[in-house]
């Protein structure tokens, strides 16, 4: 029942939501704009896990979030004074930042991207004869 439930929301979402993208594909976007440099491991954003939780809506309307990875120039600053992730990973909605290595996750020198998204995959085809590269 509940899983029938969410899968309505989900499909209500999509329809809702209109002429957004298509190409979302909602997988883990790695943001390493500063984190490598900071000697920090980059930042792992689970699209996915947050998309079944919030509306496109929530996030790259009311939050502001551009649709691009690492096209937001996220830093800590902007997180503690509650924007970006910290709209929400505020110890209120979510966990709050002191849990640096939930988000901090990315293995070293992974540069910006989407990670291990089919659609992408798609979009950006090699040309014919190339094997596809590993989903990992
Ligand atoms: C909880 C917040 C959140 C929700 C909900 C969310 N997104 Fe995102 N989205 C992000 C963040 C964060 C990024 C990465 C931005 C960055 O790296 O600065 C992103 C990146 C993207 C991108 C660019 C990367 C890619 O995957 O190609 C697209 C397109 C996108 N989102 C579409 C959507 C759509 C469509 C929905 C709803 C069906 C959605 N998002 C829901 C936060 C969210
Ligand atoms: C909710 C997720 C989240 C948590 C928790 C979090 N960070 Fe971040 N942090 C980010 C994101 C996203 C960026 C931007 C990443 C990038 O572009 O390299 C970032 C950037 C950084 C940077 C790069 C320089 C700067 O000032 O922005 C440092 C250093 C950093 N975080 C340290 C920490 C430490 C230390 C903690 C724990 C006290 C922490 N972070 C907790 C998401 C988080
Ligand atoms: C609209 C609210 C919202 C925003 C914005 C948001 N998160 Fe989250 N996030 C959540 C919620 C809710 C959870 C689930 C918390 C829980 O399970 O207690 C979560 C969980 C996570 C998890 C754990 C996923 C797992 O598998 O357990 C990670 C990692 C994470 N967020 C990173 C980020 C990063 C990085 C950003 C910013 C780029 C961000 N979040 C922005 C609401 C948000």
């Amino acid at each position: 029942m509940k899983k029938w439930l969410a899968g309505l929301a989900l499909l209500t979402a999509i329809v809702v939501s209109g002429p957004e993208p298509a190409l979302a594909e909602y997988a883990d976007v790695v943001i390493n704009n500063h984190s490598d440099g900071a000697g920090m491991r980059p930042a792992i954003f689970p699209h996915w896990f947050h998309r079944i939780r919030f509306r496109c809506k929530v996030c790259h309307a009311d939050l502001g979030f551009k649709f691009q990875a690492g096209g937001n120039n996220i830093s800590m600053l902007k997180i503690i004074d509650g924007e970006f992730c910290g709209a929400c990973h505020n110890g209120n909605i979510a966990w709050s930042v002191e849990n640096c290595n939930l988000c901090h996750s990315g293995k070293p020198n992974t540069p910006t991207q989407v990670h291990g998204s089919t659609v992408q995959r798609l979009v950006t085809a090699p040309p014919a004869g190339t094997p596809a590269s590993p989903a990992k």
